[in-house]
């Protein structure tokens, strides 16, 4: 029998700061089991369906071996070889899909996207990313900061670049985990004004990324060009000019200060090859991290 009311993971908001602690304790706990070799397979005979409108190396990857390493089985679908790409509606698409499959995770452009998915879906949806958050992303971030360096309540985290999907979901996390989010953007590239305004009272927006970053007890940027966004990629070379995370930046951070990028990363572009390369960089297992968490996340929503 189907759930009639399943959980969806489409935001950071969706969960309470507690599950969001919850979820980045056991990502740990699932990392040490598997470094251990000890099988975990509680969702044998299980299905996650894997919608991708974008192209994806590190989401794809860790939610497909996450899927064999608890058991279950991982379905790559892509708009080119399903009726997706053709036009089926996409509440057709959660229907009939949601009555197969234990889960269903989608990459694509709008969020009212994967929000249509959701609403007429069976079964848990999680946002693997779209034009407006990558929660995702999140909650490995959080998983590696809290690794390295313990809990990021009360601690600063400068955020420089674009205000895009990747700032948005910072905005929402400075809120769920209780960080001070200095933001800064170029004009004309700041965060949408319904994600920053509830967040206002953890938030600075800014136009000068060294004050940003001064004190950052982590600094974070991400592409200039996000994906559908192209065509933009000369002017937005222009315009974000100067926000480049360099060493000179990385100066006015806490000396402990971490740096995050969700990857891939343009070296030379956003950020400097010295910092993405140095060993506070913490890129690598961030990556890596995106496995461990969201194997805890389908463990909850389909536990
Ligand atoms: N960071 C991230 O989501 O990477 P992919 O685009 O490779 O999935
Ligand atoms: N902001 C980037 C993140 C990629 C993981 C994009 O949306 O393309």
């Amino acid at each position: 029998m189907h759930n009639n009311a399943p959980r969806h993971f489409l935001s950071l908001l969706d969960f309470t700061p507690g599950e969001l602690h919850d979820l980045i304790r056991r990502a740990s706990e699932l990392k040490r089991m598997h470094y251990a070799g000890e099988a975990h397979t509680p969702l044998r005979n299980r299905t996650l369906g894997m919608i991708f409108e974008k192209a994806s190396t590190r989401t794809r990857v860790s939610f497909e071996a996450g899927m064999t390493q608890l058991g279950g089985h991982a379905l790559f679908l892509s708009p080119g070889d399903t009726q997706l790409g053709r036009g089926e509606p996409i509440e057709d698409s959660a229907r009939v899909l949601s009555r197969m499959v234990d889960c269903v995770m989608i990459r694509t452009f709008e969020q009212a996207k994967v929000e249509r998915f959701a609403a007429h879906s069976r079964v848990p949806v999680i946002n693997a990313l779209t034009d407006l958050f990558h929660p995702c992303q999140l909650i490995a971030d959080m998983q590696t900061y809290f690794e390295h360096r313990g809990d990021i309540r009360g601690r600063t985290v400068a955020w420089i670049g674009d205000g895009n999907n990747m700032c948005h979901s910072y905005i929402n996390a400075a809120r769920q985990f209780d960080f001070q989010l200095n933001i800064a953007c170029p004009e004309g590239f700041d965060p949408q004004t319904p994600v920053l305004e509830p967040a206002r009272d953890r938030c600075t927006l800014t136009r000068d990324p060294m004050q940003a970053a001064t004190g950052a007890d982590l600094v974070v940027t991400d592409v200039w060009a996000s994906m559908g966004q192209e065509e933009e990629q000369a002017r937005r070379m222009r315009a974000f000019a100067g926000y480049q995370v360099n060493d000179a930046l990385m100066e006015r951070a806490n000396p402990e200060a971490l740096f995050m990028h969700c990857l891939p990363a343009h070296r030379g572009e956003e950020v400097s090859a010295s910092v993405i390369d140095r060993p506070d960089s913490v890129v690598w297992d961030e990556a890596e991290n995106r496995m461990h968490a969201q194997k805890a996340l389908l463990e909850m929503l389909l536990g």
